[in-house]
């Protein structure tokens, strides 16, 4: 059963129509105290709370039902409908507990997604979450590319596991280089949407006058550079997932449409006005602190609600060194494989090693690592000096954390550019010194565009 609480008695029998409509049993009634009445009795799955009663204007007798409710039946879900313009009343409730909130007037798919999502989280909190071993994962689900079996990553994928099927929006923070946005294809590659687009977009690369035309679209002539349609990220989504990658870079002013459009599941496209429906399930990421954000007005906080229904942190590698040697056996696999070389071992030393390190770019920063110490090194066996060469490398330049910037491609060509002026242009030698044979010189020579 669905409880409705609300004083006006048009709200409680429109809910209570659409309820039924979609398969539920709603009940009704008008004010706290007979809510509280019915929740003592027996637990409902679900309750609708309007906020605005009107012996107080202020809400508090909203906040205050929350409240109790959340002590005596504090597994029950509880959505707010709020009018609009008090966003700050649906804030508190958040605060409080309350799993989701609406404004008034609400869209009726809004609604009812939020109640479905609402209702199958608690179902899953109901049922005792069984920690998720490897191989259950690399079986029931598509995490094969997700390398690592520390409790902190299995704790990780066991969420995965559980939120992918459901429509809640999921923040995904961590330090850079965590694998925030292999989490991200995660959830949608288990989701009921696997087949539908991954839309990336990177809020933090997105200028503020772009913002609008980037995420919902334009048509011809709606601005003096528009000279054809175009199509925004949220239609070019459209049943998939749409991931807002740093979205702790983004400009206030841009929160605030951002917002309008998760709230309302509705968007314009500029230059028409005809509302679109914005069905994309949203998963943010970033390496900020949003909360810390919020609390310094940084980061809108109703926003901050609406994309975190659930939230996965991604602790950094350093907090999980076990895994350390999995991820370098696969990165160097995985490279040499695309160069059509066996796959190289590690020393036990060189492993150790690796195992020591303090990885400030965290996966990211070890698979540089990996990639640059076989190109260099030429080696099938790494060892130890093999791999601290390149990581002094890296730490000479600039502090630990900064990475050269340079791509795999550019790091190559720049070390057959080296090896040619250091052998004055002895193609033998630079091949040796290289760690290839001539023929695979040649190529490089060719692909690069290097003239002798
Ligand atoms: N568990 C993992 N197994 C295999 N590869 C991983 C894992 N985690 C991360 N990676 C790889 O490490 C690199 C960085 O990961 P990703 O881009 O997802 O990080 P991020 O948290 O989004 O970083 P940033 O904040 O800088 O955008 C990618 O090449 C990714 O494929
Ligand atoms: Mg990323």
């Amino acid at each position: 059963m669905i409880l409705i609480v609300d004083d006006d008695s048009v709200v409680r029998s429109s809910l209570c129509f659409l309820l039924k409509h979609a398969g539920y049993e709603p009940e009704a009634v008008s004010g706290p105290k007979e809510a509280l009445a019915v929740v003592r009795r027996a637990a409902p799955q679900l309750i609708l709370m309007d906020m605005n009663f009107t012996l107080t204007t202020s809400g508090e007798e909203g906040i205050q039902l929350l409240k109790q409710v959340k002590a005596l039946a504090p597994g029950v879900p509880v959505i707010l409908i709020t009018a609009w313009g008090s966003i700050s009343l649906a804030v508190q409730g958040m605060r409080a507990g309350a799993f989701d909130f609406v404004a008034k007037p609400w869209n009726n798919l809004a609604l009812l997604s939020s109640i479905r999502t609402a209702l199958e989280l608690s179902r899953q909190g109901r049922e005792e979450a069984f920690p998720l071993n490897r191989s259950e994962a690399n079986s029931k689900f598509h995490f094969d590319k997700i390398i690592g079996k520390s409790a902190a990553l299995m704790d990780i994928l066991g969420t995965v596991s559980r939120i992918a099927p459901t429509n809640a929006s999921v923040l995904i923070t961590g330090e850079s280089g965590t694998g925030k946005e292999l989490i991200a294809e995660a959830i949608h590659a288990n989701s009921p949407r696997a087949r539908e687009p991954f839309v990336k977009v990177n809020l933090g690369g997105l200028s503020q006058s772009l913002f609008e035309s980037e995420m919902f679209g334009h048509r011809k002539g709606a601005f003096t550079d528009a000279y054809t349609d175009r199509a925004g990220r949220f239609e070019m989504a459209g049943k998939g997932t749409l991931f807002l990658d740093e979205i702790g870079d983004l400009a206030l002013s841009c929160q605030v449409k951002l917002l309008r459009a998760l709230q309302d599941h509705t968007y314009e496209v500029l230059g028409d006005s005809r509302p679109r429906r914005a069905d994309a399930r949203i998963v943010s990421a970033t390496n900020c602190d949003l909360r810390r954000m919020v609390a310094g007005r940084a980061f809108r906080e109703d926003l901050f609600y609406r994309i975190n229904l659930i939230t996965i942190h991604l602790p950094p590698l350093r907090q999980r060194r076990e895994d350390i040697p999995l991820l370098a056996r696969y990165f160097a696999a995985r490279q040499s494989e695309a160069n059509g070389l066996p796959r190289p071992a590690f020393t036990p030393a060189a492993l150790a090693y690796l195992e020591g390190l303090p990885y400030p770019g965290n996966i990211r920063e070890l698979k540089n690592l990996i990639e640059r110490t076989l190109l260099v090194s030429g080696k099938s066996l790494l060892d130890a000096p093999d791999l601290a060469a390149q990581s002094e490398q890296a730490a000479g330049k600039a502090d630990a954390s900064s990475f050269s910037g340079l791509t795999l491609d550019e790091l190559e060509k720049q070390s057959i550019l080296q090896a040619i002026g250091t052998y004055q242009g002895n193609l033998s030698h630079v091949a040796s010194a290289l760690g290839i044979s001539r023929a695979a010189l040649y190529r490089r020579l060719e692909k690069y565009n290097i003239n002798l």
